[in-house]
């Protein structure tokens, strides 16, 4: 994994052999975004199965259970990582052989997760550059790049992609506070592949729009109700409003595999809250700036109501609402 939480100022790969460390590694977010987590998430779940003493494959899938209940606690908003985990426990119980042929099935399971990841958000990317036109200016909320999946991205992928048509873009980057994966990642991504962007505070974005300075919001997702609701990186929600306010598309993209089909509407996703030292502790000029016994609520995440999000950018292709219906129709092709 590259250690996120040191970029941009190092570049550094971590390797771990226990899926608890990668379990941690995700929950203190050396490795996040909802694809990368989920892949990650995989790649634990084979870490798992070399890791028990088990000679049976029943006392196998046991450890395994245990291994992916630990997994999903790290995280409990982005539903990649509950989805891989619930995807390699499936072909390890519809497995048949001895018990090391399943750890060796189970590794194998976890890179194909990752290729596909890799060749999903290349097919959404391309279905989102077509809604980009010559001289826009976007504005991304959190790090959705190649950083946040396997390779390549989703949000930051169909940007990627849409500059590698050749279309002449400009991307505004969110900070996003408290973490601050736009100002450190997003803009570190795009330094990388050679796109024009300007770092904005979160709150600027609408007086940006008022003033006609932007023309196409997008962003990633964590998870998607079946309603079409969609939670991601918090602020994401006030972004769309002020999208919405402005007469400016928002759109979400991401792979199907975020969307939570057992779950009806955006309020029943679960929203995870950090601690608080992640707000408290930002320093200006080498000093705190809160108050010594302020306290504060983190956040992570907000749902974003269907009705303002204007497409969902898949690997199906650009979903339309009624985002059910039209979900359904896109499943079939
Ligand atoms: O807390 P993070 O950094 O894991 O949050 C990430 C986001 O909210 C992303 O927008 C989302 O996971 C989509 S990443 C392709």
């Amino acid at each position: 994994m590259i250690d996120q939480r040191l970029l941009p100022q190092d570049f550094k790969i971590n390797s771990y052999n226990r899926y608890q460390d990668v379990a941690e590694a995700i929950q203190t977010m050396v490795i996040r975004g909802a694809p990368a987590i989920g892949a990650a998430a995989a790649f634990g779940l084979a870490l798992a199965g070399f890791q028990s003493q088990a000679s049976t494959k029943e006392a196998l899938l046991q450890d395994l259970r245990e291994a992916g209940e630990h997994l999903k606690k790290a995280r409990p908003t982005a539903v990649n990582l509950a989805w891989a985990v619930k995807r390699m426990l499936r072909a390890a119980d519809g497995f048949e052989g001895p018990a090391d042929k399943l750890r060796e099935h189970l590794q194998n399971l976890a890179k194909e997760i990752a290729d596909e990841d890799v060749e999903i958000n290349k097919r959404l990317s391309e279905f989102g550059a077509a809604l980009i036109e010559d001289g826009d200016h976007i504005v991304h909320h959190c790090n959705t790049g190649a950083l946040a999946t396997v390779d390549w991205g989703t949000a930051l992928g169909v940007i990627r992609m849409a500059h590698e048509q050749g279309k002449k873009i400009h991307v505004f980057v969110d900070e996003t506070r408290p973490r601050l994966q736009g100002a450190r990642l997003t803009a570190w991504e795009l330094e990388q592949y050679g796109i024009p962007y300007d770092i904005i505070t979160d709150g600027s974005s609408g007086y940006l729009m008022r003033k006609g300075l932007v023309q196409k919001v997008i962003f990633g997702a964590d998870r998607v109700a079946a309603n079409g609701d969609v939670a991601n990186k918090i602020g994401s929600y006030m972004l769309a409003l002020a999208a919405y306010d402005n007469g400016i598309p928002a759109y979400s993209a991401f792979p199907i595999s975020t969307v939570d089909f057992e779950l009806e509407r955006g309020d029943l996703i679960p929203i995870e809250e950090r601690e608080a030292a992640e707000v408290l502790q930002l320093q200006l000029l080498g000093k705190r700036v809160t108050p010594e016994s302020a306290s504060a609520r983190n956040f992570a995440f907000d749902v974003t109501p269907a009705r303002l999000i204007s497409a969902w950018i898949t690997e199906k292709g650009v979903i339309y609402p009624p985002f059910k219906v039209n979900l359904k129709a896109a499943m079939v092709n």
